[in-house]
């Protein structure tokens, strides 16, 4: 692995903090004391084989500006940065910035050329050149031979008469102009109306290459220095950044070029340290104090979690109404999507509030992993998008204690990263440096493994803080052998090197299946489609070290490391206890039934994680034809006793796939009845436990459950349910400024309800979008208005996506996912994205979530012809080109290909099967 991290100046404190993640995943992988445990990723052998992404490694330019990565020549040490955004257009009508920077840079490496990153903007000419070099101190610095820009790899490139000496410091200084785009990347602006008035923000996304548009910078993450940053604003306005304000003067420690800038009219609200900025009108409404009421607590958490003060000395979070990201974690001042910090107490729900917690939760992270210490380069992404995935829960279980939020690791992470690792296109957590490095490439990594995988690798861990030596490790993996040497009754079988290369240097885990006639427990790579090419060998065969916690018979067992060990009798035994491990478990056949008459007759013996895992690997065994399809669904039919959420949500989402294989087909008609039957009585319960709709569900999952009890009530047409929502629904209708519906229903009950109607109900829906103060509630409004069936109303409404003055352009990519999952909506989407591939690709820039948009899309597809119909969607483009949908389109074809082979194997059995079940 070499040398992970950047650690930064704050030697100690970086040390801690990679001390505790060291902590995390050593305790996930290889304890045999703690009782949780877990495992790892993958990563790739070697790599000439990337078949998703295309990497042109084989050519080495020849020039230092044709290749993406900066020289290390040169290190940044300080920028003084002067911004100055109009917030009013141009004589030519266009939105512009204009700044001036110098910086600070050292010479550690004889060079007559100094190459910086600048993308998009136009400098000024000083003397012919794009820039001014002068000496620091003793230092005289060469005159400039030439400058120019190089387009494609985004640098400013000075060619100097003579060389730079080592060790000397020089001030490079630039004045340049900007446009003040609406294009969500780097200086960007952004605007909403408010009470009839429009207003304008201008804000700023660094990450991951835009700090270069907004002024010339190297723009890398190692590259930290300090930045003086000074924004020109008018009175009535506000401008923060991310560090220390000091009147006009804003200084920042220590940090990678990802920072922000903001100048609006926006309104806070404060703790004395911590703020909360959104619009006026937001603020106004208190929609900010949840927001600031979990802040504290967490910051808290986090402070004693990682065994060091908030790193800075102040703490803003602002809540921007057009942005891309849920959340961006500049230091110091955290930028949000409204959806993911505003918390209306009338007009939001438990989810809107759940998401609240865990995004701050995860953002706050963040300040401490992933701004004190940074990834050395994007390659590594997942150390520190997984880890602050993993540590949210623990910052939002001490917030909001009574929800057993850690519970949903399962459903939030665990199951999605499955779901995507046991694909053959799937990537290694940590790729090698040189395979990430165009910002298509980059923006890539922010992808579902990086997220999740981690998190769900470690999930569940129990943690110390642990204190270690002040020595600077450059290995983290010998870094965690010392600590386990050191740790007295600590014992692993192999090195900490050893286990950790199996989790981390192959992709995908395994799928482990214990005999309990014949005691054999054995390992395979799981791979969802049984079929699959692999093109990535691996060193170790694809192989793990798995440290197996199981139970028999109700009684915890030893932990167990993948090794021979006798395991019979008459007894059930249920391995990967608490979901502890980042694997899968089959059984024998014996095995299965034994488990299957436990949940029929007493399910409550099992945890509800475990119930929730036992069927989600059972229809994912089933997926790869390592078990008998119908042996999955039959996990389902103890469902009509299940009353808690995580089982029935596992269950709802692996069911998913068969509607929507199937939905098209005669088998959705004996689907539709046995889910009826299996959904009537959670539905009835409710109804009980609400006195007839009138009462919330005291408990947090409950309400969720709720939720998802009218959905598939209402969808699989159980008595009563459709009435009840149309009645809600005219209800507010009849009332507009009276809303009856509870906001935890209300997506639920907007989507029925605008299914069973018709263009009535929809223009209402879109009234009130237009209308919505709260960001949530225009969201729940924007996917209902999806539902519709009326095929006239969707193809206006994916019109409108492409109409910023309609559906805003962060919400554009969503929108059509969301058609797409409407049955009738599908095939529109579908024609549509093909029709305007190339207009949408520069519609949306880089900014646009495109791989979403081609996984919402094609998730249906299962024919033949419709394969057909999307590898010459493929042909057609490549001159367009992917972008970061390149993976996914790969995935796609992958996905449609599984998905022909499987509807052919088992229609038959699984009509049969409902038809059975549904008597
Ligand atoms: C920014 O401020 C720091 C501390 O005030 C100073 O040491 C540094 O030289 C400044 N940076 C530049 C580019 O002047
Ligand atoms: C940066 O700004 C500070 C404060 O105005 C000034 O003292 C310093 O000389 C500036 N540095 C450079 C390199 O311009
Ligand atoms: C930069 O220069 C180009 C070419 O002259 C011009 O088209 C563009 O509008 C300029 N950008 C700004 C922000 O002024
Ligand atoms: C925030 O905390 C205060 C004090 O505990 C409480 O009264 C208020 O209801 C909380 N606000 C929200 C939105 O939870
Ligand atoms: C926390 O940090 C302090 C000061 O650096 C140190 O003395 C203490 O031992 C640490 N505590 C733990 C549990 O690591
Ligand atoms: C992988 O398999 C090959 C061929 O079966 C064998 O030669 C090699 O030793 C195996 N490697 C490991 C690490 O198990
Ligand atoms: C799956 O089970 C059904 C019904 O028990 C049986 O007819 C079928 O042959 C089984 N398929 C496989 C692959 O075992």
């Amino acid at each position: 692995m070499g040398k992970v991290y950047y650690v930064s100046k704050h030697v100690g404190l970086g040390l801690l903090v990679l001390a505790v993640t060291a902590l995390v995943t050593i305790i996930a992988l290889s304890i045999a004391y703690d009782k949780e445990r877990a495992k790892n990723q993958d990563t790739l052998g070697d790599g000439a084989a990337d078949g998703t992404t295309p990497v042109p490694t084989p050519f080495t330019p020849k020039e230092p500006w044709d290749r993406y990565r900066l020289p290390v020549s040169l290190v940044p040490v300080s920028y003084n940065v002067t911004l100055w955004p109009r917030l009013k257009p141009g004589a030519d009508g266009m939105y512009f910035f204009t700044g001036k920077s110098a910086v600070v840079v050292r010479c550690v490496k004889e060079t007559d050329l100094l190459i910086i990153h600048s993308n998009k903007l136009n400098l000024t000419s000083f003397n012919g050149h794009h820039a001014v070099l002068t000496g620091l101190g003793q230092a005289t610095a060469p005159a400039i031979q030439n400058s120019w820009l190089v387009v494609k790899t985004e640098f400013l490139v000075i060619q100097l008469r003579s060389r730079l000496s080592v060790g000397a410091s020089y001030v490079l200084y630039t004045e340049f102009k900007g446009e003040l785009a609406d294009d969500l990347e780097g200086f960007y602006r952004s605007e909403y109306t408010e009470d009839g008035v429009r207003k304008v923000v201008a804000t700023s996304q660094m990450q991951a290459t835009y700090a270069r548009k907004t002024f010339p910078c190297f723009d890398e993450p190692a590259m930290k220095a300090v930045f003086n940053v000074t924004i020109i604003h008018d009175q009535d306005t506000v401008a923060l950044s991310n560090g220390m304000e000091i009147g006009w003067f804003q200084k920042c420690k220590n940090s990678s070029p990802f920072l922000i800038f903001v100048t609006s009219q926006i309104s806070r609200e404060s703790g004395s340290v911590q703020k909360i900025w959104a619009r006026r009108k937001a603020i106004d409404s208190r929609q900010g104090d949840y927001a600031l009421n979990v802040t504290g607590p967490i910051l808290q958490f986090y402070e004693q979690y990682f065994n060091a003060t908030y790193p800075l000395s102040k703490s803003d979070q602002i809540a921007l109404p057009d942005f891309n990201a849920g959340a961006m974690e500049n230091w110091g001042l955290v930028t949000y999507r409204e959806t993911a910090l505003l918390f209306d107490p009338i007009m939001s729900s438990t989810g809107n509030k759940e998401t609240i917690t865990t995004v701050v939760s995860h953002e706050l992270a963040h300040m401490w992993f992933g701004n004190l210490v940074t990834l050395q380069w994007w390659n590594d992404l997942w150390l520190n998008e997984g880890f602050a995935s993993y540590v949210e829960y623990l910052g939002a279980d001490y917030a909001e204690p009574t929800w057993s939020i850690k519970d949903k690791i399962i459903l939030s992470d665990v199951h999605k990263v499955f779901a995507v690792d046991a694909l053959a296109s799937s990537h290694p957590l940590s790729r090698r440096e040189e395979e990430v490095n165009t910002p298509a490439q980059i923006s890539e990594m922010f992808n579902t493994i990086s997220y999740s995988k981690v998190s769900a690798v470690s999930s569940q861990s129990y943690l110390n803080t642990f204190a270690f030596g002040n020595t600077v490790y450059t290995d983290l993996w010998d870094h965690l052998q010392q600590a386990v040497e050191n740790t007295p009754g600590m014992h692993i079988p192999h090195t900490v090197h050893d286990i950790m290369n199996r989790w981390t240097l192959q992709m995908g885990f395994p799928v482990v299946t214990i005999d309990t006639r014949t005691g054999s427990i054995t390992q395979k790579h799981f791979l969802l489609d049984p079929d699959s090419v692999l093109d990535r060998p691996s060193q170790f065969n694809y192989t793990w070290f798995v440290p197996i916690k199981w139970m028999k018979t109700g009684v915890e067992q030893q932990q167990h490391w993948l090794l021979q060990e006798t395991v019979s009798g008459e007894d059930w035994v249920l391995a990967n206890t608490n979901v502890a491990g980042y694997f899968r478990v089959n059984y024998d056949l014996d095995n299965w039934h034994r488990l299957l008459s436990l949940l029929n007759t007493n399910h409550q013996a099992l945890s509800i994680i475990n119930r929730a895992q036992i069927i989600d690997d059972a229809f994912n065994l089933a997926r790869a034809k390592i078990i008998n399809t119908t042996l999955a669904l039959t996990t389902t039919k103890y469902l009509s006793k299940e009353r808690d959420y995580i089982p029935w949500e596992s269950a709802l989402r692996n069911l998913d796939y068969y509607i929507l294989m199937f939905d098209r087909t005669e088998v959705y008609g004996a689907l539709q009845l046995y889910l009826k039957k299996q959904i009537q009585p959670l539905f009835e319960h409710f109804k009980t436990i609400t006195a007839n709709w009138t009462k919330v569900p005291t408990g947090h999952t409950d309400q969720y459950n709720q939720n998802n009890a009218i959905g598939i009530a209402c969808s699989m047409g159980v008595q009563g349910c459709g009435e009840l929502i149309k009645s809600w629904y005219r209800q507010w209708m009849e009332n507009p400024h009276h809303n009856p519906i509870h906001p935890n229903l209300k997506s639920t009950v907007y989507c029925s309800a605008i299914a069973f109607g018709g263009v009535e109900e929809w223009d209402f829906a879109w009234r009130m979008f237009k209308n919505a103060t709260l960001a949530s509630e225009a969201s729940r409004l924007r996917s209902g208005m999806a539902c519709t069936k009326a095929p006239w109303l969707l193809n206006r409404y994916l019109e409108y996506t492409l109409d910023p003055t309609k559906i805003r352009k962060q919400d554009a990519t969503s929108t059509i996912h969301y058609i797409a999952r409407n049955i009738v909506g599908m095939p529109l989407a579908w024609n549509f994205v093909r029709a305007r591939w190339s207009y949408l690709f520069k519609y949306g820039g880089r900014s646009f979530s495109f791989s979403g948009l081609i996984n919402g899309i094609t998730k249906r597809l299962s024919t033949e012809f419709e394969l057909q119909e999307l590898m010459k969607f493929k042909e057609d483009n490549l001159h367009v080109g992917f972008g970061s949908a390149t993976m996914a389109l790969e995935q796609a074809i992958e996905k449609t290909t599984a998905n022909i082979k499987w509807v052919a194997e088992n229609k038959a059995h699984v009509l049969k099967w409902f038809n059975d079940e549904s008597k």
